[in-house]
């Protein structure tokens, strides 16, 4: 496994690299959600790079920047294992030289909903480094995860919208047994605020249950939902939404293929989470 730290030795490896290129970015702190993504690109791809960087641009002054969990030894080992092609570990200087924020502006319809209206900075950051990574590495398959469903369509769009030559893969949620989406973020959590926090999935499994009962008024099934999450102590909901899978706009009633997402406040970290129905 080649570990490439700046941005020249990339490009190197880029050119000396034959046949596709399944490119996964990340922020580390891998787990077996990061790693079905690597996966994936590898049953799809001759070449698998990953990135590990975290990004400072998609976290506000408020948010975990500097707690974000760092894991780089098992993460490289995990990598190691599964017999990745390379690692890029850039440094913010070789991402964002001198500190300086260059002046990419993208932007499209779905950036200012759900999570963009609590993180209105977050989408700017994320294709800004995603638009980054891509002019690097140059990958013709990219893979995301649907854990950040929002994520996904908007850089899907953005492939679109900035002609890259990139085939978009969006991969399913993984779970822990209790039915937590697994997240880098439950690192700040012990085992026992883990299952707690599992009741996040189990309330969006509430609203299934209501949707396949006949209730399709989504102003009754967001009332489940804060209801069920609302009987624990230290839990506090961001938002719940049900919106419109493509244009993620809010429902009154529910349809077919819409999409059911959160994120909820366990102390202090923020969790989000997804259902399609
Ligand atoms: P990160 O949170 O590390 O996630 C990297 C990728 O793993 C994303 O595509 C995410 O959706 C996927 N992922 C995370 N948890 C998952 C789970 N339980 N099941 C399936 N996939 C999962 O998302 C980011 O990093 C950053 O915003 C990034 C795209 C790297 C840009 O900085």
């Amino acid at each position: 496994m080649k570990i490439l730290h700046s941005i020249k030795e990339c490009k190197k490896w880029r050119k000396s690299t034959v046949g596709t290129i399944g490119f996964v970015p990340t922020m580390g702190a891998l787990h077996v959600g990061h790693l079905s993504l690597i996966k994936t690109s590898q049953k799809k791809c001759q070449n698998t790079l990953v990135s590990i960087y975290i990004n400072p641009t998609q976290f506000a002054q408020n948010e975990d920047f500097s707690s974000y969990p760092k894991t780089i030894e098992s993460d490289l080992s995990q990598l190691k294992a599964l017999h990745v092609c390379a690692v890029f570990l850039p440094t913010d200087n070789e991402m964002y030289p001198n500190n300086i924020i260059d002046n990419f502006k993208y932007e499209n319809s779905l950036f200012k909903k759900l999570e963009g209206k609590s993180r209105p900075h977050f989408f700017y950051g994320v294709t800004k480094i995603v638009s980054k990574l891509f002019d690097i590495i140059k990958p013709t398959h990219t893979f995301f995860g649907e854990k950040d469903a929002q994520q996904s369509r908007i850089i899907k769009q953005m492939i679109v919208d900035l002609n890259y030559n990139i085939d978009f893969f969006s991969c399913p949620i993984i779970r822990n047994i209790d039915g937590l989406a697994l997240s880098s973020r439950n690192n700040y959590l012990n085992r026992e605020e883990q299952k707690r926090a599992s009741i996040i999935y189990k309330s969006l499994l509430l609203i299934k249950k209501h949707i396949t009962h006949g209730d399709t008024r989504t102003r009754n099934l967001k009332q489940i939902f804060l209801k069920s999450i609302l009987t624990y102590p230290d839990f506090k909901v961001d938002y719940i939404s049900i919106a419109c899978n493509v244009s993620l706009k809010e429902l009154s009633v529910w349809r077919p293929n819409s999409l059911i997402s959160a994120a909820v406040f366990y102390k202090k970290i923020r969790l989000i989470d997804n259902i399609v129905i």
